[in-house]
């Protein structure tokens, strides 16, 4: 923390990511000496491999992990020639995953079954017996326009959901916040799962973004993915965060990604957590307990790695003893709970995030306004907040569109001067209302006498008159 209370927090550049993982590759062939062969080769080259001797094998493993490409022959045990096994097999990975490459062996001469083979849509082939550098080669190729595409994938739908991002600034210095920020400070490194509870404005997306922003850097360096649980559809929850697969539903007609998995290595921020219904919370439940998860529509298990963070503003204890909110869910995600207390109980905050706001919106809207007037200080030390930080923020933008002068006045923060409710117009004075009128028209012209004047239809000296008794 700086001398000011904030917490800044630089966050890494987004884009830069881990080293690559070492390419897996997925060898299918029935004789044994075949895979033993290509198992050695790969292994030199710096590839994962795994084997199978047969076709259940084979569709069992692609179901199961991440291949980024399956090298497979085409002739298997029942029928040894024909190659209708290997094809059969070759659509039933494309079945699993459409974007797979598969490369496929064949004997040499089998010119026919190759030809099949690729309409099936097989990337490549090798003719046995092989070349081993052609065959590198081809599998290189394959891994690198596979990662390429993934990557590609992800980094649109993120693109697509990325807001403005801007560096998390949290400010605080009241004394009650200090065990807050000592917590954040050491949770937020690592990839402990956070329940963040707090009233509406409080600033629970920031404490998020901040925990992000703190956490290991190869996780840091990966974006946070916020979705709000409770607003989704009752329809939609599954495929934004599952995603689905083309064809899974009648105007899916192209492949999805969930929000898990363009969080993959990064975080994920379930807000409004406790308006999700029961029956999405076992779903949400089972990702957060194996990081497995199934794209809607198709049966390949895919395993995220994603620092989940979620918010509400409502008592999920009480939720879950009452029966809406299932324990299990509740005990996976609050590994720690923090609670950020509501503005009027933090008071001495309020100075310090106005002219945090007041900066940020003067630069804004170009204005040179440097300070509130005590009067103004004093409102907000008065008012109630029950937006919270949020209300704050938008009274400062606000007064900062309709401040006339290079201070902000108590009239500018459009807050109520006593318990009453905002001035309606009807129960203000004449006096009141004529004052609200000239300033709201010297706001819209930009200070402008002249045009202020004629919009009110005053003489330019009425006007001042009037500017004068105001003080404004
Ligand atoms: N401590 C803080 N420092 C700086 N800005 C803050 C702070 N707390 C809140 N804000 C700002 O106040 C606004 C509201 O905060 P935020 O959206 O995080 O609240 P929230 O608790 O998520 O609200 P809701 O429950 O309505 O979703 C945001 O513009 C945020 O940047
Ligand atoms: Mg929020």
């Amino acid at each position: 923390m700086n001398k000011a209370g904030e917490m800044a927090i630089e966050a890494a550049p987004l884009g830069a990511s881990s080293p690559p993982s070492p390419a897996r590759i997925l060898v299918a062939d029935d004789q044994a000496d075949v895979r033993e062969a290509l198992r050695l080769l790969l292994k030199a080259e710096g590839y994962v491999t795994q084997t199978a001797s047969q076709p259940s094998a084979v569709l069992e493993l692609v179901q199961q992990h991440d291949f980024d490409v399956v090298l497979m022959d085409l002739n298997y045990q029942r029928d040894t020639t024909s190659g209708q096994e290997g094809i059969d097999l070759l659509s039933r990975i494309q079945g699993i995953d459409s974007k797979l490459p598969v490369v496929v062996m064949t004997a040499w001469g089998s010119v026919e079954l190759v030809v099949e083979a690729m309409r099936r849509g097989a990337r490549d082939f090798v003719q046995k017996p092989w070349d081993n550098q052609r065959l590198l080669s081809i599998l290189r190729t394959q891994v690198d326009l596979y990662r390429a595409l993934r990557r590609a994938e992800q980094l649109e739908a993120e693109n697509s959901l990325l807001r403005a991002q801007n560096r998390p600034v949290f400010i605080s210095e009241a004394r009650s916040m200090r065990p807050l920020l000592t917590l954040m400070g050491r949770i937020g490194p690592s990839d402990a799962s956070v329940l963040i509870t707090g009233e509406h404005g409080t600033g629970k997306e920031v404490v998020a973004l901040t925990l992000h922003a703190l956490s290991a850097p190869a996780r840091a360096s990966h974006p946070m993915i916020t979705v709000n649980t409770g607003g989704l559809p009752e329809g939609t929850f599954e495929s934004e965060l599952f995603g689905h697969v083309k064809g899974a539903y009648t105007d899916a007609r192209l492949d999805r990604v969930g929000r898990f998995e363009m969080a993959d290595h990064g975080t994920l921020f379930l807000d409004e957590i406790a308006n999700v219904p029961m029956k999405q919370q076992a779903k949400l439940l089972r990702v957060l307990e194996t990081g497995e998860m199934e794209r809607v529509g198709s049966s390949k298990t895919r395993k995220v790695d994603v620092r989940v963070l979620s918010a509400t503003n409502a008592d999920l204890k009480l939720e879950s003893a009452e029966g809406r909110f299932r324990s299990d869910l509740l005990f996976r995600l609050n590994t720690v709970e923090l609670h950020i207390p509501p503005l009027r109980e933090r008071r001495e905050d309020i100075p310090l995030l106005a002219a945090h706001f007041l900066r940020a919106y003067a630069g804004r809207y170009r204005k040179a306004i440097q300070e509130f007037e005590p009067g103004a200080l004093r409102r907000m030390m008065e008012h109630p907040w029950p937006g919270n930080v949020r209300e704050l923020e938008h009274a400062i933008e606000r007064s900062v569109l309709i401040c006339v002068g290079d201070k902000i006045q108590a009239s500018d923060l459009g807050l109520e001067s006593g318990a009453a409710g905002a001035s309606k117009i009807e129960d203000m004075g004449l006096e009141e209302v004529e004052c609200l009128l000239i300033k709201k028209a010297l706001a819209r012209h930009s200070g402008n006498i002249s045009h202020v004047a004629d919009a009110l239809g005053l003489s330019r000296s009425a006007l001042y008159r009037r500017m004068q008794k105001y003080g404004l």
